[in-house]
């Protein structure tokens, strides 16, 4: 069956999160009546004021602390790199300053910079800590939302010589740096979008595409999901997927029904595929060649949608809580969709396609070994940024100042 206007779930979503200029087909602007997508409203990572941590008695304080964060007005919702600012983002800059190529200026180039801060932390730390390396230093913050663009301009003008923005989506992102150079993205990788395969023991795998309810033929074998779209399964041809699918059942085994599956009538299993974080490791590869990574985010999720790795689509509800749905397929521009990160699939990517290897680590190990912990400790001793965010992961290059499997802690 052919479908004109079939459109991939990683378009649906690009256009969304990001608008029409993300995604790689007008079918999807075309179906759709709004046109501001999610990431072009303004308060959207909100950065509430630095806590002083050893003014808070323990955990309990921490959580209220924690509580008055989120509870704030519009559509914003706030990140670890702020709650924990200065000090989550001192311990990237040691982490770069330790696995720098001494031989060359520090350059980084951070994807999905949000308000600013982690850059404004970086340098910060660097400018105190190691002048000699901050004097020829580089920064780019490159973001795909003008919103988030706006808010970084403080950042440029405290370290006009170094810093610099750019509004540009990682995926297409066109410098090509010949030496060596740092990728930092912090919580980017959740907001990427994903395509949906699906896996039945009489059809094999099939990847699932999306057709305008109003061009709907006859034989539709899937279940109608949302007011405007029904998901249609195909023969695997979209060639981002096909190699996606490839890489992930390298290091996944292929799927099987229990029988517990089949007693409530589960006929197949869905997999939702990082498709654009492949392109974003492609993107590396091709354009950044000697780049050392640094990425972190959550590596599970309490997902609202069905299926393996499935995300969290979630809005606020006007009263300091969530509305969480149960498809991606919301009206657009209205939701945050994003995914958890199966680390051991990403680190295994990145070394088929950069031929580089790396270290997954748990926050808490990167963190005990480059922050200075005392700094986030409460009088109690309890210490959030270690303790809290147990469903965040870290994925390092290895460099010679990591010993093979040092970090290897997940
Ligand atoms: C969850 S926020 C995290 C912001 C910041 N890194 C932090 O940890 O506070 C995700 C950020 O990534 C940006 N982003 C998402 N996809 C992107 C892409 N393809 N290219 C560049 N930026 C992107 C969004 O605009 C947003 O600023």
């Amino acid at each position: 069956m052919s479908h004109e206007n079939a459109v991939l779930y990683r378009d649906f979503i690009a256009d969304s999160l990001y608008g029409s200029a993300a995604a790689a087909t007008s079918s999807v602007e075309n179906s759709r009546q709004t046109s501001q997508p999610y990431f072009d409203k303004s308060q959207l990572v909100v950065s509430p004021p630095s806590i002083d941590f050893g003014a808070l008695e323990g955990q309990k304080a921490w959580t209220e602390k924690l509580t008055e964060a989120y509870a704030i007005e519009g559509e914003g919702w706030t990140t670890p790199v702020e709650l924990f600012k200065p000090h989550y983002a001192g311990a990237l800059a040691t982490h770069l300053l330790q696995t720098r190529d001494p031989t060359v200026p520090l350059a980084v180039i951070e994807f999905g910079g949000g308000n600013g801060t982690c850059a404004r932390g970086i340098l910060d730390h660097v400018q105190k800590v190691a002048p000699s390396v901050y004097k020829d230093m580089s920064y780019s913050i490159v973001d795909i939302s003008p919103a988030m663009q706006a808010r970084c301009q403080s950042v440029t003008e405290a370290h006009p010589a170094a810093c610099r923005l750019v509004r540009a989506s990682a995926l297409a992102w066109h410098e090509r740096v010949e030496g060596p150079c740092h990728v930092v993205a912090m919580e980017m990788l959740d907001n990427m979008p994903h395509d949906k395969v699906v896996w039945s023991p009489e059809e094999g795998w099939r990847e699932v595409v999306l057709v305008p309810k109003q061009q709907q033929e006859g034989d539709q074998e899937e279940a109608l999901t949302g007011e405007r779209w029904t998901e249609v399964k195909r023969a695997v041809k979209d060639a981002l997927i096909t190699r996606a699918l490839e890489l992930w059942l390298e290091t996944n085994p292929e799927p099987t029904l229990s029988m517990w599956q089949k007693l409530r009538g589960e006929r197949s299993v869905s997999i939702w595929l990082p498709t654009s974080t492949l392109s974003f490791l492609e993107v590396c590869r091709d354009r950044l060649p000697q780049a050392k990574l640094l990425l972190g985010d959550f590596d599970e999720l309490p997902s609202s949608v069905q299926g393996v790795m499935g995300p969290i689509v979630q809005r606020r509800d006007g009263k300091g809580g969530y509305l969480e749905f149960e498809t991606v397929l919301v009206e657009h521009g209205t939701c945050d969709i994003f995914f958890p990160t199966d680390f051991e699939a990403l680190r295994h990517m990145h070394k088929q396609v950069c031929q580089r290897e790396s270290a997954v680590v748990k926050s808490r190990v990167f963190f005990e070994t480059y922050a200075n912990v005392g700094a986030t400790a409460t009088a109690s001793g309890y210490n959030p940024m270690l303790e809290d965010y147990k469903n965040t992961s870290f994925l390092v290059t290895a460099s010679d100042d990591l010993e093979d499997g040092e970090l290897e802690t997940v």
